[in-house]
Parts: C-alpha cells; structure tokens; sequence
C-alpha cells in the first residue's frame, strides 16, 4: 500500500514520503454508504458503559475542580500512577509510582518510546507482522526494522535483539495476528533481552479480552522472576503498556507505562515537548474507573458479545472463504488473521476490490515496514453484528472471486 507521497518536498519533513496511504483510504471507506468496515480495531460502542462514565465524570469535575480542569503534574495524577504499580504488582514483581508514567493513550506511549530511543538508522526488533500504528509513530525516527518471528519454533532471540534499541511484542492476541505467545516463548523473550540488553516493550492492549481461558505471565512480571518478590521500584529490561481503550472506552485516551525508573525520567522529558500532561479529568476518571473496579464489572458481557462475534466470523469464513484462505481461531483480542494459500493472491488488490462490493478490510502489507507482505488479511469482529459479519465475508468472497478471475 505504499504509494509516493504528492506532498512538495521543500515543505514538509522526509519521512513523509514513505508513510502510506492506508489511513487515508481507510478513512475515506467510512464515507461510503451501505459499506460493511471489518478493518478497524474498534469496540462495538454499546460496550462503553456510559451511564457509570458520566456519572463519574460529573463527580470528578465537582469533587476535583482544580485538579480536572487545570495543568497538572507531568508524569501523572500521583493517585492514579499508585493505584497502578499497586494493581501491577504480583508475586513476583513489586512496582512503585516510580514505575509508572500515565500517557495520553497507548499510542503515545509508543510515540514517547520512538523519540528517547530512536536515532536515525537504528534497529527496532519488532514482533512481525507488527502493528500498524507502532510503525506510524516509530517512522519519523528513520529506524530499521528486524522481524522477530514469534511463531517460530526456534525460541533463539539472541541473533535478532542483539545490536537493536529494543524489542517490540504484543504477546496477548496480537494486533494483527491475534496470536496469544505462549509461556516458553515470553521466558525466551526475557532471557534474550538480558543476555543482549535490549530493552523488550511489552504492548498489551488485548490481554483483558481472553475468551478461552487464563493467560500465560506477563513479560514484566517474568522479567522480575524472583523466589520472594523484591522490594520497589522495578528495575528490569521491561516496557509495560497498559490502556483503557479496549476494556473500557478509547475516547478517554488514558494509557500508562511501567517501566524501569531511569526509562521513566527518560519519557517524562519527551512528553513535556509533547503535551505537557495528559488530561487531567480523563485521568481522575481513570483513577476511579480504577478503583471502582468497572473493568472487572464490564468485561463478562463485553466477553460474551465478542466470543459470539468471533464464532459467526470464523463459521462465516468456514463457508465462504475456505477455498483460498488458512486462519486460526484467535483465543482472545479482536482479529482473525488470515493468509492466502496461493502467495500470489495479492491482498492489496483484494482490498480496493473489496472497497467496490462494500466490504473494508486491512491488507498485511501495511504491518510491514517494508510493504512487502501481501498475501495476508486481518478482520475485525468485534464492531460488527453475526450477521454484518456474515454478509461482510460474502462480499469479500465475491470480491476474492473477482480478483481470481482477473
Ligand atoms: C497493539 C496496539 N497498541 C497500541 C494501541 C493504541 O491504542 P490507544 O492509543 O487507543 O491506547 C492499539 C490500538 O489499536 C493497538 O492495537
């Protein structure tokens, strides 16, 4: 999907001439009427629970004006970054607010995580097919990109993580692969970043959305693998991210890292020339959100509507799809990705078919830095209904069907 840039060059920065056009089309498919989108990474919106969030929001602005409506501190509501080292402790790991920076969303994080350890020509090892948005914010910096091949039975990491900045993972139902990493694979994530001393980003924005079963360890909590756990803060090679827009509602753009103390002052100095502070009414939102335990509350219903919706998606891939298509049925998150038999079936071209019988969906070429990988698709089930769902992969077996026969 990469395609030159028209922008004139003497205006705007380098790098913009090898971002693509992805978003764009994206954007302009959700104008189109009658158009089913299963490409996104959306929440179904009748899964925010609203009533409970403007209630809080009501008692924040009341209970803290001067906290939610001025500037505030810039590593985070003290409260809020406690009350996460405090849930993010375990038995095996004990973190203190130094641990913490409270972001504006995930995708800050990520955009922070570029500016403090990206030099121009640098190398990211990052899990591959990797996330479209963590290419987005890591591109400006002029990396490198090293596929770190997860699936592989060879759980040797040393070759690849060593001479990178760090690692980038998503080990619970990857975007876009939806893939869960299993126990053996994160112990070897681990071990290779302290035998090379590359720093290991853990992304975790799906971990809450299991719908099969308990998860393996966190890779923080591996990484601080000790018999008793060792008094606060934190000090291993590990870069947690933590967001609310999945399990709660992304309109609040809350995220957080936990990290080691020396990346957290490192961060702290790229985000004052970033935004100065997250706000700070979504922030003591958050902290009650928190508190209040409405993620535990909301999660069993939002669990069974996604469980149904990845069932219908996979039976209506069992009908429609089977002949030209290998997936998996992902144990949790909210993609199935799936893979061409034939190689040579280009799924950029399926893409823009697929755009004319109404259906959208995300070709892999985009989860490569290179836009090299084109014979794979990811879906989305969780914005849709069965039946939307359904017709969606009707369409695109038309549109499979068209591309086909040339
Ligand atoms: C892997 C991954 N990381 C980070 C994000 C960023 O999410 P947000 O900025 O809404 O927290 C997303 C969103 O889709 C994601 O899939």
């Amino acid at each position: 999907m990469t395609t030159p840039s028209p922008l004139p060059s003497q205006t705007f920065a380098s790098w913009l001439e090898d971002t693509n056009d992805i978003t764009k089309a994206f954007l302009a498919a959700g104008q189109i009427p009658g158009l089913i989108n299963i490409a996104g990474g959306l929440p179904d919106p009748q899964v925010y629970p609203a009533a409970q969030i403007a209630d809080i929001a009501a008692r924040a602005v009341t209970d803290f004006p001067a906290e939610t409506l001025g500037y505030g501190p810039l590593d985070g509501l003290p409260e809020l970054r406690a009350v996460i080292a405090q849930q993010y402790s375990s038995d095996h790991v004990q973190l203190t607010p130094e641990n913490v920076l409270i972001t504006t969303s995930g995708m800050q994080g990520l955009d922070l995580l570029g500016k403090v350890l990206l030099d121009e020509g640098d190398i990211v090892a990052g899990q591959f097919p990797t996330y479209l948005g963590a290419l987005d914010a890591w591109r400006p910096r002029k990396p490198s990109f090293r596929q770190l091949l997860l699936q592989s039975n060879a759980l040797d990491f040393v070759e690849t993580m060593r001479g990178a900045k760090f690692a980038y993972t998503v080990p619970n139902f990857s975007n876009p692969t939806g893939r869960l990493v299993p126990e053996s694979t994160r112990r070897a994530l681990v071990e290779a970043a302290a035998e090379t001393g590359t720093w290991l980003v853990e992304d975790d924005p799906y971990g809450g959305l299991n719908y099969d079963g308990p998860l393996p360890p966190r890779l923080l909590d591996l990484s601080a693998d000790h018999p008793t756990p060792q008094p606060g803060p934190y000090d291993g090679p590990v870069i947690y991210l933590g967001t609310l827009s999945k399990l709660i509602a992304p309109g609040l753009r809350i995220g957080w890292i936990i990290a080691a103390p020396a990346m957290i002052q490192a961060l702290i100095l790229a985000k004052q020339g970033s935004d100065m502070c997250t706000s700070g009414l979504t922030q003591r939102m958050a902290c009650e959100i928190l508190k209040a335990g409405l993620i535990e509350q909301v999660n069993p219903s939002m669990l069974n509507l996604y469980r149904k919706r990845r069932d219908a998606l996979c039976a209506a891939l069992d009908k429609h799809l089977s002949p030209w298509f290998d997936w998996d049925v992902p144990e949790g998150g909210m993609f199935v990705w799936m893979t061409a038999k034939d190689k040579r079936l280009n799924t950029d071209d399926l893409f823009k078919i697929g755009l004319e019988e109404l259906v959208c969906v995300s070709p892999s070429s985009v989860f490569d830095a290179e836009g090299r990988f084109t014979h794979g698709l990811r879906l989305n089930f969780t914005l849709n209904d069965e039946s939307a769902l359904d017709e969606a992969v009707r369409r695109l077996a038309r549109a499979t069907v068209r591309l086909l026969r040339g």
